[in-house]
């Protein structure tokens, strides 16, 4: 994106959700009482005023979004994911897409992920089934800080569960697609032939990928295969990532110890899926990283503040590798 703008842009606010959309515009008035913003919760809305937009902000984009589009040269989701707008929302490639940085979502997923590492080393869930049937049965927790976790994807939000482990006393090894070391990781594993060493030499694996053409169904049967038995995996990012039937199988033949997922191939989680019942498996619908407005509608005021100043915006999407 490129100089010569002073004035304000035409910005479209959009989300499905509630009046969320009200919430983001009011954020932004906020900053800038001047501000040209449309506002919508649905597609119609969406319809009306994308032809005349120049900045689209929001997510939950209605399908085929940017087929009317004649201004628009910047989008910005605020979600850390964007799969969805890259994969099926075809638009022109000179159009600027951006994200909400994942470090002002992951503040919760990090205490999701210490909490899963707690919970199944101290058999919380064993504790709940015997409470249930009023049975005192002693057994003994593992202790968690012994593990090794391996963090699969050390982006934003992988890099600071890998301080949070770090600081708890965790061994931390990596996964990542390109060779760089990152701090607090013992080892950096990269690209596919590194994949099943690493989890090999994991006891957690905690999946921070985005959904990309490269990383569909990564976690395959052969690197669940390869994983130990002890294994516990800890799925906070996309469903898209794990071969969801294998993982079933794995878990049911109890190849590995546990999961914890939170993202599924199908969202909302169809009622007949195997997973609800697994006893191994801890399922939460897909709330580890809430996209809160006043959290994280900052990171979209201050691209736009370099928008305005024609400086190149910060979070750009490489679109050819999807994240
Ligand atoms: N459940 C939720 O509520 C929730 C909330 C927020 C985010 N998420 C998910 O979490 C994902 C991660 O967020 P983030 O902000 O941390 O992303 P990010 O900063 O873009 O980091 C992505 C990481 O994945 C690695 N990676 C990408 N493609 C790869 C491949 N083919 N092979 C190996 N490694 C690969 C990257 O490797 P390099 O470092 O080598 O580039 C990078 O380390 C998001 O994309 C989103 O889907 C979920």
């Amino acid at each position: 994106v490129h100089p010569q703008h002073r004035d304000l842009p035409h910005i479209l606010v959009y989300s499905p959700r509630g009046d969320e959309a009200a919430e983001y515009s009011r954020l932004i008035v906020e900053r800038h009482p001047e501000a040209d913003l449309m506002s919508a919760s649905e597609p119609a809305g969406f319809f009306r005023h994308i032809g005349s937009a120049e900045v689209l902000m929001g997510w939950m984009f209605p399908a085929n979004a940017f087929t009317t589009v004649r201004r628009l040269r910047w989008i910005h989701k605020i979600s850390a994911g964007v799969e969805d707008v890259i994969y099926e929302q075809p638009h022109d490639p000179s159009v600027v897409l951006t994200r909400t940085p994942g470090a002002l979502i992951a503040p919760r997923m990090v205490e999701y992920v210490l909490g899963c590492i707690y919970a199944h080393a101290q058999r919380f869930d064993l504790a709940a089934a015997q409470q249930r049937e009023r049975v005192w049965h002693k057994y003994t927790p593992d202790l968690a800080s012994q593990c090794t976790v391996g963090v699969a994807g050390l982006g934003d939000i992988g890099m600071l569960v890998v301080s949070a482990l770090r600081r708890n006393g965790f061994r931390v090894l990596g996964w990542r697609r390109t060779p760089r070391p990152a701090d607090g990781v013992e080892q950096v594993y990269v690209g596919t032939e590194e994949l099943e060493p690493f989890v090999a030499a994991c006891d957690v694996i905690v999946i921070l990928l985005p959904a990309t053409a490269a990383t569909q169904r990564i976690i395959s049967e052969r690197v669940l295969a390869a994983m130990k038995p002890e294994a516990y995996l800890i799925n906070i990012a996309r469903g898209s990532v794990v071969d969801e039937a294998a993982l079933i199988r794995a878990l049911r033949e109890r190849r590995i110890a546990g999961a914890a997922l939170d993202v599924f191939e199908v969202e909302p989680l169809p009622v007949d899926s195997p997973l609800w019942e697994l006893p191994n498996v801890r399922l939460t619908p897909h709330v580890s990283g809430p996209v809160i407005p006043a959290e994280v509608v900052g990171a979209f005021l201050d691209n736009l503040e370099r928008y305005l100043a024609g400086q190149p915006l910060k979070r750009q999407i490489d679109e050819t590798q999807g994240y």
